[in-house]
């Protein structure tokens, strides 16, 4: 007896899962057609046995085959079915052992947009692989310009360009300068902004790491001065610190794409054994900053005798050290559950001014 094609046939297009149990219960079952023709073997005299027994068995095997691929066929359908229909509740509590927290370093990101929010900072992003002219040669560093070996720079491999030459390398932007440019081309002036983000770095050891997080500001409109930079800067490092008795000095400093430039440090002093921001024990670096140079102002095709600006630059990470006590800055990236559950927030926690921002 060949395998019998009208019944694979009735087992694929079985509606559904009812449909091919019925199925294998009318073929397979104790009573089923097929479990009826093996006991028939049994009383068969041995030559028509041995003709009919593959037969009835490479029935029995394609029958049960047919009804393995329909039924997985018809689960993988109800499967995507329920997929597409049925959601879940995210909002539901997770239980406390299995709850994630909220990254030291999101946590501060969303601690700076809420602070410079109410300054009237909009946030804004650039690329991270980023070309030379914006991470360079706009922010005053030209090609040689020995500024440029003040950062250490991942350069990706230059790529064949469309006449057949190579195009200039791309670099992994060493700063959140370059976003400066694109969005001052962009959107022109005036203009308030910081932009958080990525940077990288080839340079590793406890306060260093290949990638970081800095945070640029950028304040351009007429008339802007220094007081202006020196007073966001303060309102700024007290709202974050979330102390009154921050001190800060300017030192002079020299970065090309500002001028004049100053670094600025805060006063620490020592807190239950711990070196904590405020007070004026001692003096720690904390960001660079300085006044838009005219050159990089007219290089974004805006008139340098009508715009002028302050800029600065902070990392991210390092302020999160500083406010909260941690000292490894390697942790950061290496994804320990323990530190992370140590050093994180909770996911609801939402910083405000008026409710305080700390943990
Ligand atoms: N981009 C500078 C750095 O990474 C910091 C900076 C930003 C300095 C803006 C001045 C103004 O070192």
């Amino acid at each position: 007896m060949a395998a019998n094609p009208e019944i694979l046939d009735e087992i694929a297009s079985a509606a559904d899962l009812g449909a091919v149990e019925a199925l294998r219960v009318r073929m397979l079952g104790k009573q089923g057609e097929i479990t009826a023709k093996l006991k028939s073997l049994g009383s068969m005299d041995p030559e028509t046995r041995a003709a009919e027994a593959p037969k009835i068995h490479a029935l029995r095997e394609s029958v049960t085959a047919a009804i393995a691929e329909r039924k997985s066929a018809l689960e993988a359908a109800e499967l995507d079915r329920k997929l597409a229909t049925e959601t879940i509740d995210l909002s539901l509590p997770a239980p406390e052992s299995i709850a994630g927290t909220v990254h030291p370093v999101s946590q501060v990101l969303d601690e700076l947009a809420e602070i410079f929010a109410d300054l009237g900072f909009a946030v804004a992003e650039g690329p991270e692989i980023e070309t030379q002219w914006y991470n360079f040669s706009a922010l005053n560093m030209p090609e040689n310009h020995p500024a440029r070996a003040m950062q250490d720079t991942f350069y990706l491999e230059p790529r064949a360009n469309e006449s057949g030459g190579e195009s200039e390398a791309r670099v992994l932007r060493t700063h959140t300068s370059p976003v400066q440019i694109r969005t001052m081309e962009s959107a022109g002036a005036p203009l308030r902004l910081i932009a958080p983000g990525r940077v990288y770095r080839s340079d590793s050891d406890a306060t260093h790491t290949p990638m970081f997080h800095q945070v640029e500001g950028l304040v351009i409109d007429r008339a802007i001065h220094m007081g202006h930079l020196k007073w966001t800067l303060e309102t700024f490092l007290k709202a974050f610190f979330e102390r009154d008795d921050i001190v800060f000095r300017m030192r002079p400093s020299y970065f090309p794409f500002t001028e004049p430039s100053a670094e600025v440090d805060v006063g620490w002093s020592m807190e239950k054994g711990r070196r904590v921001v405020g007070g004026s024990d001692g003096w720690m670096e904390v960001l660079g900053s300085g006044m838009v140079h005219p050159k990089v102002i007219a290089n974004c095709g805006l008139d340098p005798d009508e715009w002028q600006g302050f800029a600065f630059g902070c990392g991210i990470d390092r302020l999160a050290m500083l406010k909260y006590g941690m000292d490894d800055l390697r942790a950061f990236f290496d994804g320990d559950i323990r530190w992370l559950k140590h050093y994180g927030f909770r996911a609801l926690d939402v910083p405000t001014l008026s409710g305080g921002v700390g943990a």
